[in-house]
C-alpha cells in the first residue's frame, strides 16, 4: 500500500511517499481501506519530531480516516466486510489501509461522503470528552472556545450550540469571525484586535462563562480564569502559546473554579469505546439530520501531503483539511 511517512523530522518536505505491506487486523481490529484521512495540528508536531506515535501504533501520521471495512478480527462482531466507516486512530491514517480497534470505529453518518466522514472522529471524540465529560457543560450554560475556526473549534461551536449552549469564540481575523458567527457562535472575538477578557465581560453582563475550552495555554491561563463565572470550568487541550501559565489561587477558591485538561491519543480502547457510545447516542443523529455539518476547507491528494501540511501551518484554513487516497 502507499503510505506517507516522515523521513527525517522537519518541515513539510519531510513527508515522503513510500510502499509498505498492508497490515493484518488483530483479533479486536477491523482493517479499513482508507478513502480519505483528516489532517490535525498534532500531525504537524509529529512531523517535526515532537509527538511520536504511541508504542504499537503505526509510526506514520494520521489520527482519523474513513473508508470501507475489508477485514475483521475474530473477536469483532459489530462490523462486516463492506461497511462504510470512519475511525479514530493512534497513527497511520496517511495510508492506503489501516488496522484499528473496533472500539474506535463508527459508521459513516447518514449520506456523508468518506471525505466528510474523515473530518469527524478526532474533533468529536476530543470535543465530547472535554466539553461534556471533563467540562460537564450543561444545556443553558455559556461556553468560550478559543480558535473557533480550527477543526476543534468548528465542532465545538456547532455541537455546543445544538445542545443548548450560548457559544463565544476567539479567532485571528475578521473573516474568521464572520465564518464562526455563521456557524452558530453568538459572537466571535478577534484576539489580534480585541481583549477577550473585556469582551466576554461585556457580552455576559460581567457574569463570565461557565466553561472555557482552551488550546493556547501560556498567557491565556490567567485570562481564562478571569472570564470564568462562579463554579466555572477551564478545560485545556493544547499549549500553542506555552505550557506554563499563571494561576490566581485565590480566584479559584473564591469562585470555586475547576481546572482540568486531557490528551486523547494515548487513552485506552475502553475509554475510547465509552466516548464512541456517547457520540453514537448524542452526536451522530445530529450529523444524520444535518443539525451539525462537517466543514471541509480543502482536499489534497495523498501525494500532496506536504502541501496540505504547509497549508495548515499557514493558518489560512477554516475547518478541516483532508487527504484523499487518489
Ligand atoms: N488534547 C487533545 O486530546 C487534543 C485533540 C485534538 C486537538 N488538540 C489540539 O487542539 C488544537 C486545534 O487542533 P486542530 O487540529 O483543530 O488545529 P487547527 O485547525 O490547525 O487550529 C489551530 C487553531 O489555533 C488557533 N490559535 C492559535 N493561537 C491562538 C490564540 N492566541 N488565540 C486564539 N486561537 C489561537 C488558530 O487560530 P487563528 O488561525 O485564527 O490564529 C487555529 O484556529 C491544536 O492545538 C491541537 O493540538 C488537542
Amino acid at each position: 500500500m502507499r503510505v506517507v511517512e516522515v523521513r527525517q523530522p522537519g518541515g513539510p518536505e519531510a513527508l515522503v511517499l513510500a510502499e509498505r505491506p498492508v497490515p493484518a487486523p488483530g483479533d479486536d481490529e477491523v482493517l479499513i481501506q482508507v478513502a480519505a484521512a483528516g489532517l490535525n495540528r498534532a500531525d504537524i508536531l509529529q512531523r517535526r519530531g515532537h509527538y511520536p506515535s504511541p508504542p504499537g501504533a503505526p509510526p506514520n501520521p494520521g489520527l482519523e480516516a474513513a473508508g470501507s471495512v475489508v477485514g475483521v478480527g475474530r473477536n469483532v462482531s459489530e462490523f462486516s466486510i463492506g461497511d462504510k466507516v470512519c475511525a479514530l486512530l493512534q497513527g497511520g491514517g496517511y495510508s492506503g489501509y489501516c488496522a484499528v480497534n473496533a472500539a474506535q470505529v463508527l459508521p459513516i453518518p447518514g449520506t456523508l461522503s468518506p471525505i466528510e466522514a474523515a473530518s469527524l472522529p478526532e474533533t468529536y471524540f476530543t470535543v465530547w470528552s472535554n466539553l461534556y465529560e471533563f467540562g460537564a457543560l450543561q444545556r443553558g450554560e455559556t461556553l468560550l472556545v478559543h480558535g473557533g475556526s480550527s477543526g476543534i473549534g468548528i465542532s465545538a461551536i456547532q455541537l455546543a450550540r445544538a445542545l443548548g449552549s450560548t457559544v463565544f469564540t476567539t479567532v485571528g481575523s475578521d473573516d474568521k469571525a464572520r465564518f464562526c458567527e455563521q456557524l452558530g457562535a453568538q459572537r466571535a472575538i478577534n484576539y489580534k484586535t480585541q481583549d477577550f477578557v473585556a469582551e466576554i465581560a461585556a457580552l455576559t453582563d460581567k457574569q463570565g462563562v461557565n466553561v472555557v475550552l482552551d488550546m493556547v495555554g501560556g498567557s491565556y491561563v490567567a485570562r481564562n480564569l478571569q472570564v470564568l463565572a462562579t463554579e466555572g470550568r477551564l478545560v485545556m487541550i493544547a499549549t500553542q502559546g506555552g505550557a506554563k501559565g499563571e494561576i490566581d489561587v485565590l480566584r479559584i477558591m473564591q469562585q470555586r473554579l475547576k481546572v482540568t485538561g486531557s490528551t486523547l491519543r494515548t487513552r485506552d480502547a475502553v475509554f475510547k469505546r465509552q466516548i464512541k457510545e456517547k457520540l453514537l447516542a448524542h452526536v451522530w443523529p445530529l450529523l444524520v439530520d444535518g443539525t451539525i455539518k462537517p466543514v471541509i476547507d480543502k482536499v489534497f491528494p495523498l501525494n500532496d501531503a506536504a502541501a496540505a501540511h504547509a497549508y495548515m501551518e499557514s493558518s489560512a484554513h477554516k475547518g478541516k483539511i483532508i487527504l484523499e487516497m487518489v
